[in-house]
């Protein structure tokens, strides 16, 4: 791209357990989008919000057929870049390594450690070599976006923590869950790796709005984690993150010239197998 050509931005949202649509999108449309990897999760939602392009893929499948390990990443993100997409706002639901991070609180995550062991992890497994850089695995420039439009609307939301993606889908022992808080993790979940690692491979803005609704398993005073405790406050969160939402998209509008945290270019130094002649 040349330095005056300028980006409309295409907003992608991948949602988690009980976020199935988009308040206030208009010109709402579900299609099938077919990708050399195979079909995505379901079919995505297209549309318009205060005039910004959307498209919504609800990452498990609508009514969460898919479990963590069987979702098919590649296809998920390879949908969304056919679609256009340049920035995708992952909203996941994700368990507390800390006391300071209760259930209902949001954390923009700036850091992954990927615990994940079944899971196809690139869209270069054949043919062309490429390892890119996921020393920042997370785009600042829509993170900073979703935390400034969280403080407006008085959303509850730390800014910068790690994010533990484990495979599931049982969730960890106790053990495991004291060693990630003594590795300073912040939260735990399933499904942000390979997502967000695929989403650089296909340069695409990428950020993670992690919705706390537990405190896995370490904490004494509180229950161990349950699919029960899990959707309850899943419910609880969801007004918070669809207002989110809303604000989110016209905010992260408007044309710009390329990302200034630059994931739209992370292939440029990247790619080890030299060009066929
Ligand atoms: N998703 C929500 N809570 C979780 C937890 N405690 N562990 C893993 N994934 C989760």
């Amino acid at each position: 791209m040349s330095e005056n050509e300028t980006v409309e931005p295409v907003i992608g949202l991948i949602g988690g357990s009980g976020l199935y649509d988009i308040d206030g999108l208009e010109e709402k449309e579900w299609r099938t989008v077919e990708t050399p990897w195979g079909l995505p999760s379901d079919q995505l939602l297209f549309g318009r919000l205060d005039g910004v392009r959307c498209v919504f893929l609800p990452r498990h499948g609508r009514g969460h057929p898919i479990p963590p390990s069987r979702l098919n990443y590649r296809a998920n993100i390879a949908a969304m870049k056919i679609s256009g997409v340049t920035d995708i706002v992952s909203l996941s639901a994700v368990g507390s390594l800390k006391e300071e991070l209760p259930p209902g609180h949001f954390v923009v995550i700036d850091q992954f450690i990927d615990r994940t062991i079944a899971r196809t992890k690139s869209f270069f497994d054949t043919g062309c070599v490429a390892h890119i850089s996921m020393a920042d695995p997370l785009c600042n420039r829509v993170g900073d976006v979703l935390k400034a439009q969280a403080d407006k609307l008085g959303i509850t939301a730390v800014r910068g923590g790690t994010y533990l993606v484990m495979e599931g889908p049982q969730f960890s022992t106790r053990a495991e869950s004291e060693l990630y808080r003594s590795w300073g993790c912040s939260v735990i979940g399933m499904t942000n790796m390979p997502e967000a690692s695929l989403a650089r491979e296909a340069e695409i803005c990428y950020a993670t709005v992690a919705m706390v609704t537990d405190y896995d398993c370490w904490h004494t005073e509180h229950d161990n984690v349950t699919v029960d405790s899990v959707v309850k406050t899943m419910q609880a969160n969801s007004a918070n993150a669809k207002a989110l939402i809303k604000a989110a998209i016209p905010a992260l509008g408007g044309k710009r010239h390329s990302c200034s945290a630059g994931c739209d270019h992370a292939l440029e130094h990247a790619i080890m197998t030299a060009p066929s002649v």
